[in-house]
């Protein structure tokens, strides 16, 4: 099967597994990170197909709603790109890049990298910034009934993995507790680029916010 074929049905197969999806983290945020891969990989020297495929699977099964099971993502990847007859060291490689993609992984240490995990992890972190990352914020924090905001609960910026898995604190404590800190995360110059602006453009919504809080 050629290249082009093998992307075409894996974005078929991570569409059919994220039908029912939560709205934060379903087959358009892949879509998104797909095309801010590609966006990101044509300023860096990297192996496109791999980044490519990265993109598509690196969220299809979110540890967070299968009780905290890290596994099995990497493993349904695995499996379908066996299907295909991948070569062997590129599956090796995007089941790497899987594992190692995400923000909590990060903090705990992260155990693998390389130039493609680079570019997606930066485009994943890009994803959750910006106008599209409050919308992500709100529609993460109303699935999980958070209140959007209370000024008597501050943010918590030492949590380890297990707290920020289980935190309740309202919404806007988590663009403290994570949205704000990722501009510095970035890993490539365009990533930088992209998150400089994204980064600006939430201080002026937080800004807007509490003068609205207040009444003005
Ligand atoms: P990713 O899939 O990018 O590794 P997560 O799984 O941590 O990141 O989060 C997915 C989306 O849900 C992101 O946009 C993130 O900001 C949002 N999110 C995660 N935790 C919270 C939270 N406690 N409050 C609000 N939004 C959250
Ligand atoms: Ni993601």
């Amino acid at each position: 099967m050629d290249r082009e074929k093998i992307i075409s049905k894996t974005e078929e197969f991570v569409k059919k597994t994220l039908i029912d999806a939560e709205g934060g983290h379903d087959w358009w945020h892949i879509y998104r990170v797909w095309q801010l891969s590609k966006t990101i990989a044509r300023e860096e020297s990297v192996d496109l197909f791999i980044v490519e495929l990265g993109a598509l699977l690196h969220d299809i099964s979110d540890a967070k709603f299968n009780g905290g099971d890290e596994t099995i993502g990497p493993a349904k990847a695995f499996g379908f790109l066996k299907s295909l007859e991948v070569e062997e060291s590129v599956i090796e490689h995007v089941i790497r890049i899987i594992e190692n993609i995400s923000f909590r992984k990060g903090l705990d240490g992260q155990e693998f990298s390389s130039p493609e995990l680079n570019v997606i992890q930066d485009a994943d972190r890009l994803d959750a910034i910006g106008a599209i990352g409050i919308g992500r914020a709100f529609s993460y924090g109303g699935f999980k009934n958070r209140e959007i905001y209370d000024p008597d609960i501050k943010p918590n910026l030492n949590m380890n993995k297990d707290e920020y898995k289980n935190a309740k604190a309202p919404t806007i404590n988590h663009f403290y507790e994570k949205l704000l800190l990722l501009k510095d995360l970035m890993n490539t110059d365009t990533g930088r680029r992209i998150a400089a602006k994204r980064h600006a453009f939430m201080l002026e919504y937080l800004d807007e916010f509490y003068r609205e809080w207040e009444g003005l």
